[in-house]
């Protein structure tokens, strides 16, 4: 079902802006999440391409005062997909329905949720690859003609009615863009992908949130977290927060490099950010496999993770990284995943590669 929200009610917050507002100390985890997520387009870091993009159409709608095309949004895990979702709706003015793909089971609660939408509302559908077959084919004609039909009764009684629907914008969310049937990434008039972000983009991102929180976050200290937080602003966030852990408990205020990386080593997390699964995994396929290929239900078993667990938290980064490749075969480590751990690189593999 999906979840309706004002955008500018964020917890924690007092408005829709940022910048100056303080998180109160005492939220929950999850809270405290949420209310370190930008708010307006002009709070979120980096991606500057697709900024600018996406500011132009948000322009374009509100001066012609019609609602925004829809929108897909694809990239790897907490790259700010869904945060980029709730800012449309905020900058455009509008209602926020947010719910996901495997919520929506039934044709019928796909139906519900489009007919209570008002003009310029913004559907958020999170993990639209994993749609079913009759929900999509609501999606065609909602999204293209601004109707859908609905199928009342059964058998002989059947019959279909078609509903008008309000002018909305649906804003698809994927880390699986290839899995994306052509009827229905067609219909997205806007399609934007995220990319990994570089270490400066994530300190700037770590300060805001540092500010948020009341730490004074040296930039030494910053670039530290931002190095090791696999490109990515919640691993940032992350890191950030469980280092606020251990300055509390130490009763500090400011986290120093030193500190920092402290912190991090106590967490177990490397150079590179790699934490213990992903040297498991690495160093399994270096000691027990030669590098590789292995297959991809092999490593999950391995590391006792499963398949989707590995393929979208996991191996984005691995790949972006250079620490393994994909073969049609599976998956093979490669000689810097070697060098970083410290084994030896296969003599099969240096021949291969
Ligand atoms: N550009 C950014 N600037 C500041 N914070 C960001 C940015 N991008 C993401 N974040 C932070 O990272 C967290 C994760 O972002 P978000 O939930 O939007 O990612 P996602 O792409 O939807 O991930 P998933 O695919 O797992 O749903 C958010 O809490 C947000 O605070
Ligand atoms: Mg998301």
């Amino acid at each position: 079902m999906a979840l309706r929200t004002r955008e500018n009610d964020c917890p924690g917050q007092a408005g829709p802006s940022t910048g100056s507002v303080i998180v109160r100390a005492d939220l929950p985890d999850e809270k405290l999440d949420q209310a370190l997520r930008p708010q307006l387009l002009a709070d979120f870091t980096g991606q500057r391409d697709l900024r600018r993009r996406l500011k132009v159409s948000i322009d374009a709608a509100r001066i012609r005062k019609s609602p925004l095309d829809h929108v897909l949004f694809s990239g790897p895990p907490g790259l700010g997909k869904t945060t980029l979702a709730a800012i449309i709706a905020r900058e455009m003015g509008s209602h926020f329905h947010s719910t996901s793909a495997p919520a929506l089971s039934r044709p019928g609660d796909l139906a519900k949720i489009l007919t209570t939408l008002e003009t310029g509302d913004v559907l958020f559908i999170d993990e639209i690859h994993r749609l079913n077959r009759i929900c999509e084919e609501i999606l065609y004609p909602a999204m293209e003609d601004g109707f859908i039909d609905l199928i009342v009764g059964e058998g002989a009684l059947a019959q279909s009615i078609k509903l008008q629907l309000k002018p909305f914008t649906l804003v698809g969310a994927t880390t699986r863009v290839g899995m994306l049937t052509s009827p229905l990434k067609s219909r997205f008039g806007i399609e934007l992908k995220l990319e990994f972000y570089p270490p400066e983009d994530l300190s700037s991102i770590l300060h805001r949130s540092a500010s948020l929180l009341e730490l004074q976050l040296d930039p030494e200290a910053s670039l530290i977290l931002a190095r090791r937080a696999r490109m990515t602003p919640r691993i940032a966030n992350r890191l950030l927060k469980r280092v606020r852990d251990y300055a509390t408990v130490a009763g500090l205020n400011r986290i120093t490099a030193e500190f920092a990386g402290e912190c991090l080593e106590q967490l177990g997390v490397d150079e590179m950010g790699l934490i213990e699964t992903d040297r498991r995994l690495l160093s399994l396929m270096l000691d027990r496999y030669g590098g590789g290929p292995v297959g991809l239900r092999t490593l999950a078993a391995l590391v006792d993770e499963d398949e989707r667990t590995i393929e979208e938290d996991h191996e984005p980064f691995m790949l972006r990284a250079g620490l393994w490749e994909k073969t049609p075969q599976g998956r093979r480590a490669t000689e810097l995943a070697a060098r970083h751990l410290g084994l030896e690189f296969p003599l099969l593999q240096k021949q291969l590669f």
